[in-house]
């Protein structure tokens, strides 16, 4: 199949230079001008006042067509191919689209009179009596601006077709994913809104990605029309009142069994309550966690989705050439159960994400005084190599190793860890399930700490304290790395666990950890290993096997730890997981002083060890009691 070529054709002083070249940009072709391909006889008898005859323009004719056929890619080309029997030498060979621009005499020798053309105005009369104007091709008034006689080009030259989804919102994850819809032969809608800061992002990403399945919409009634039945319409917003505004002005432009999709950081109980109120309308509403960042939007994500199943269904075949392929073969695309499951593994996933995240951040602290960027690198590397290969390792070790004017780039960021929600509500769905996450409410409490920047520089100021660094063992460090991350996923793990019993979502952890195997920023060794474990043991903690390395990891765990307040370096997540791991192993707890304090002061009530479970006691504590 020869190349497209564009031939952008009319009278002289038509405009076909300018059309032709801002084509070209749209494009990505090169331009021509057919001027410059004329002989010097040709150019001479012009510049002498004489018009050209057929047989002056015949050599220069076949010159232009065998000059088309080189071109490898196509190209766009201003000529003014007047006749059908030039345009006929012209397309002889070549596979070519004519655009054409008409205008009246008058209006172009006003034009003409204005620029220095080597073509006279007074010859345009002759131009006019040899044009035959050609009964195909597209015809444009060129009375219309020049951007929107190109508008109009585009838009001829891409047929209209319905899209197989449409998406909202042209931020980094929304135009990733469109890109990445498009790659795999998906025709998609993309929609963003028209401010004066946005007005450039839809006809800037068509010209970017110059893609006949790309239909670009700034207002959203011709976007939702453009979309097949039953419209599928993927929110990439902001979450929260972005969500429920954006809804409200799709809910009349939608049909009865159209699906929205969200797939931002939503909190999952909004997401209950929108698909909820959308049921009442007609429309599917699925709630779905979207991880990968914008490589993983651009290359493939994981999905984790929530809402009704036949909903699902119904996406799952767009999704699937769109998300991450698993080690197994599969989609990294999962049903994750009703209403807001999906927003809610998602939230979770942020939440171990963030823990993950901390526990890097304190390895890199406690290697920091002894070892300089290039040599904790290569702990990692040597880490990720054997065992603990993880996207955060490998993204942690690009940070260290980038340098900005042979200075390492890491060495200048301002040490502030800003968040944007998922953590905390983490933190809070495990208080409030009473799942003792203490990990991921760590992590979030450590960003905080982070923020108090002015604080920690004036109290730090006051501190006489002689910095102290130890030597680190890096086998011993590696085993407690993994010790910490073994309990921030069980813990992530069964927090989702309660909540799905609690909502009734019956979420299948083996399923989410596959989701999680590749594609999303939780992608890791461990959550591949954790898989065929999780499908043995619920708990992962009563698993045999991951019972004994934690138990043999505790003495690592506790010398890094100890090393760790030497320096004094904080680690959060270290001792929490130190902590948890204790707790979680000690039979006779100090909870009974807790329970009769309770009791003491409130009257509360305890059980007693020497009777049986559900009885309860109550006892006067103070001494004249
Ligand atoms: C992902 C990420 C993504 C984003 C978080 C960061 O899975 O792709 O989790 O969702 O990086 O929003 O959250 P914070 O801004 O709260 O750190």
């Amino acid at each position: 199949m020869k190349p497209v070529s564009y031939i952008v054709m009319g009278v002289s002083g038509s405009g076909k230079t300018s059309v032709g070249k801002l084509l070209a940009q749209k494009l990505k072709l090169p331009f021509y001008d057919a001027d410059d391909f004329h002989p010097t006889s040709n150019i001479k008898k012009m510049r002498e006042g004489n018009p050209l005859t057929d047989e002056d323009r015949m050599p220069w004719l076949e010159i232009l067509q065998r000059e088309i056929s080189t071109w490898e890619h196509g190209g766009v080309l201003a000529c003014s191919a007047l006749k059908e029997s030039y345009r006929e030498v012209l397309q002889s060979k070549n596979n070519i689209k004519w655009i054409y621009l008409k205008g009246n005499a008058k209006l172009i020798s006003e034009r003409m009179a204005q620029r220095d053309h080597f073509m006279k105005p007074e010859m345009l009369d002759s131009q006019f009596e040899a044009l035959e104007e050609p009964n195909y091709g597209i015809h444009l008034d060129i009375t219309n601006p020049l951007d929107s006689l190109v508008s109009e080009i585009l838009s001829n030259l891409i047929p209209m077709n319905l899209s197989n989804i449409g998406i909202i919102g042209m931020g980094v994850m929304g135009k990733s994913l469109a890109k990445n819809a498009l790659s795999k032969g998906l025709s998609v809608s993309v929609y963003n809104r028209l401010t004066p800061e946005e007005a450039g992002i839809i006809p800037d990403l068509i010209s970017e990605v110059n893609s006949p399945k790309l239909n670009g919409f700034t207002s959203l009634e011709p976007f939702i029309s453009s979309l097949a039945e039953p419209a599928i319409v993927l929110m990439m917003i902001p979450a929260g009142e972005p969500i429920d505004a954006c809804i409200e002005t799709l809910i009349p432009l939608l049909h009865k069994g159209a699906i929205l999709i969200d797939g931002g950081n939503s909190f999952y109980k909004d997401t209950q309550r929108r698909e909820q109120s959308l049921k009442l309308h007609g429309i599917e509403y699925l709630g779905m966690g979207v991880s990968g960042g914008e490589q993983g939007a651009l290359h493939g994500p994981s999905f984790m989705v929530g809402g009704s199943f036949e909903a699902y269904t119904k996406v799952k075949e767009l999704l699937d050439p769109i998300s991450a392929q698993d080690p197994f073969g599969y989609k990294c695309l999962g049903y994750m159960g009703a209403d807001g499951a999906g927003h809610y593994v998602k939230t979770i996933h942020n939440g171990i994400e963030y823990a993950e995240m901390q526990l890097l951040a304190e390895v890199y602290a406690l290697l920091k005084p002894s070892l300089n960027n290039e040599e904790i690198a290569e702990v990692f590397k040597e880490w990720n190599e054997h065992g603990l290969g993880s996207f955060l390792l490998e993204t942690t070790i690009e940070i260290l190793l980038k340098k900005e004017d042979n200075q390492y780039l890491l060495d200048f960021v301002l040490d502030q860890a800003s968040s944007k929600g998922t953590g905390t509500w983490s933190s809070i769905s495990a208080l409030e399930m009473g799942v003792p996450a203490n990990l991921l409410i760590e992590a979030v409490i450590a960003r905080s700490i982070s923020n108090l920047n002015p604080l920690r520089t004036k109290l730090s100021k006051s501190l006489d304290t002689v910095s102290y660094a130890s030597t680190i063992d890096t086998e011993m460090l590696k085993e407690a790395y993994q010790f910490a991350r073994i309990l921030n996923h069980q813990q992530g793990l069964s927090l989702i666990a309660a909540t799905s019993e609690k909502e009734n979502w019956n979420i299948d952890l083996s399923e989410v950890l596959r989701v999680w195997t590749n594609g999303c920023i939780l992608r890791s060794e461990l959550v591949v290993w954790l898989i065929p474990l999780m499908k043995e043991q619920n708990n992962l903690l009563t698993h045999p096997e991951i019972f004994t390395i934690l138990k043999q990891s505790e003495v690592s765990v506790v010398e890094i730890i100890h090393q760790g307040m030497e320096q004094r370096t904080p680690l959060p997540c270290f001792s929490s997981a130190l902590n948890y791991w204790y707790g979680i192993t000690t039979k006779d707890s100090s909870a009974s002083l807790i329970q009769a304090q309770r009791d003491a002061f409130g009257a509360h009530g305890y059980q007693r060890t020497d009777k049986g479970q559900g009885e309860w006691f109550t006892s006067q504590w103070n001494s004249n009691g």
